[in-house]
């Protein structure tokens, strides 16, 4: 075997492992949840906090509607991480960082946007409902905050009608 494919498989394994570990992959947000994410969110809070940025999808949306706007993204997976740091080098509004979220402190965050699991969304809220102003926009698509109620509740224009959540502290 070659070293680049050495190297693949490498990756992939990891990709799996790390995954398993999260509890979630670098599955992007798709486009037809982007288009009706997009369409309600006119003007966030600043600094708008992403929960694991993947493969930096949302993040590149959010940085360029939002040019003036402080972005903090956070992924703890090593691969998805350096690809969406390099993609992300031209938006200089956005910081990158290589850490855990269940690790730090929410509460100066403006907005929260996610794309997570069952599991992360119980275990937020109680993040959520500890860290956040009542001031703190929260959007989360397809897994909601379980006892929360949205102040709006969008759909994608998809085959599973994807849910896009948007939430005030309760
Ligand atoms: C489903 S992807 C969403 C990616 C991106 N937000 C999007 O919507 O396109 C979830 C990402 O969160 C990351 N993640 C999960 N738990 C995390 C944690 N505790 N700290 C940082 N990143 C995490 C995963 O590695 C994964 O890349």
């Amino acid at each position: 075997m070659s070293i680049l494919g050495a190297l693949f498989i490498a990756a992939c394994v990891y990709l799996v492992l790390f995954s398993l570990y999260n509890g979630i992959g670098p599955m992007p947000t798709s486009q037809s949840v982007k288009k009706a994410l997009l369409s309600k969110l006119i003007d966030l809070k600043s600094p708008i906090i992403e929960l694991g940025t993947g493969w930096g999808t949302l993040t590149v949306l959010l940085a360029k509607k939002f040019p003036g706007k402080q972005i903090i993204a956070y992924e703890n997976s090593w691969i998805p991480y350096f690809f969406s740091k390099i993609r992300l080098l031209k938006y200089t509004q956005v910081t990158l960082l290589y850490k855990d979220f269940w690790e730090e402190d929410l509460s100066n965050s403006g907005t929260i946007i996610c794309y997570l699991y069952p599991k992360a969304m119980e275990r937020l809220k109680i993040k959520f409902e500890k860290e956040l102003s009542p001031s703190t926009l929260v959007v989360t698509h397809t897994f909601a905050i379980p006892g929360w109620r949205p102040t709006e509740t969008l759909q994608a224009d998809d085959l599973y009608r994807t849910p896009i959540y948007h939430y005030r502290v309760n």
